[in-house]
């Protein structure tokens, strides 16, 4: 099923596609002004809305048959933390700013696996606001859903509602969070990735990630932005694990743009490189990866033919991205699930096709 509205006798049925995305380098920038590189890929939430006229939108999902919630159209800010099931606070904090014109039911079936840091919230939220009615660019819709997660206590930054809307089929999305402005970048058809699920799951909300956003606002109360400050600001900051958070931050945003000029320019072992030099800050300076992560990146980097691997998302457990010569890897031969990813629009680049 792709993007869709067809009309039905009692209302509008409207379906779309929202897909999930790996970050092929460039974690923990996004909420400090930095840059990153993620592209939609081939697993999506498909979300389908049968408008009603009625004043509540009900929603039920594929993966919890049974469950089901409801809450009125028009919801205010304060009334949807703590609704449950937790999956269904993101619509309605979704719904609660799209303000779709009447209720309904939505029913959500997806690919793409929860907690593994491909982004299934970011997928649900950006199919969410289209079948809403959400008009307007990938920013626009990309501001929406961040804004959606924020008001369920989640304090993401923008990077994956950005490309989940607004990734271009055969390219990585490089965004300047600082700027909001982006890039498409074309990758080439010799780079393979693949992703690899650890099976460790982990939920934003109870994860360290808010801890590391606060980390890094407390640098960036001595230095400014992370995301714009340089090398030569690190002795600023007398706190040595502050110290090790912001040069995780700062080495990261110089590899993206690397990795960025290498990708497009088919450099792939330096795009390699950098994606282990990446993991590497990761693990280490900033601490969010697992030994059962750290296990996985060594273990398929040994392989030959593999030119690079990181974590990719939040961290703290789910999947591992890799880049390889073609054949390198084959996703169906590995034990943990694994996927060959390739890049595709996001909903909004398909809207306007
Ligand atoms: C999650 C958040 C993003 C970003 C990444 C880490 O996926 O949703 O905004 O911060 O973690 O890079």
């Amino acid at each position: 099923m792709d993007h869709r509205v067809t009309t039905q006798r009692h209302g509008t049925t409207r379906t779309c596609v929202g897909p999930g995305r790996v970050n092929l380098i460039g974690d923990h920038t996004d909420y400090n002004g930095g840059r990153a590189l993620p592209m939609a890929i081939d697993l999506g939430v498909t979300v389908t809305f049968a408008a009603s006229g009625a004043d509540r939108i009900e929603v039920t999902s594929e993966a919890y048959p049974g469950e089901a919630a409801a809450f009125p159209v028009v919801t205010d800010a304060d009334r949807v933390t703590g609704l449950e099931p937790a999956w269904a606070g993101l619509c309605a904090a979704v719904a609660s700013l799209a303000r779709p014109a009447t209720g309904g039911a939505v029913h959500i079936a997806s690919t793409v696996p929860r907690g593994s840091g491909l982004s299934s919230s970011a997928a649900l939220a950006v199919a969410l606001a289209d079948v809403f009615g959400v008009e307007g660019d990938a920013l626009v819709v990309a501001r929406l859903c961040q804004a959606a997660e924020h008001r369920i206590g989640v304090p993401v930054g923008i990077i994956d509602p950005l490309v989940c809307a607004g990734g271009h089929a055969g390219h990585a999305l490089w965004i300047d969070t600082a700027t909001e402005s982006t890039r498409q970048v074309p990758v080439p058809s010799g780079a393979e990735f693949t992703v690899v699920d650890s099976g460790q799951r982990r939920d934003l909300r109870t994860s360290p990630y808010a801890l590391r956003v606060a980390e890094c606002e407390a640098a960036a109360a001595v230095v400014g932005p992370l995301g714009l400050a340089g090398p030569a600001d690190l002795p600023a900051l007398r706190d040595p694990l502050l110290r090790r958070r912001a040069r995780h931050v700062i080495g990261e945003c110089e590899r993206v743009d690397a990795f960025a000029g290498a990708l497009a320019g088919g450099r792939l072992e330096a795009a390699g490189a950098l994606m282990d030099a990446s993991h590497l800050s990761l693990a280490e300076d900033f601490e969010a990866t697992t030994p059962e992560v750290d296990d996985l990146v060594a273990d398929l980097r040994s392989r030959p033919g593999v030119l690079g691997v990181r974590m990719t998302g939040a961290g703290w457990g789910g999947c591992v991205v890799a880049l390889g010569e073609p054949g390198a890897l084959d996703p169906t031969g590995l034990d943990p699930p694994a996927w060959r990813v390739t890049p595709v629009d996001g909903t909004v680049a398909r809207r306007n096709r």
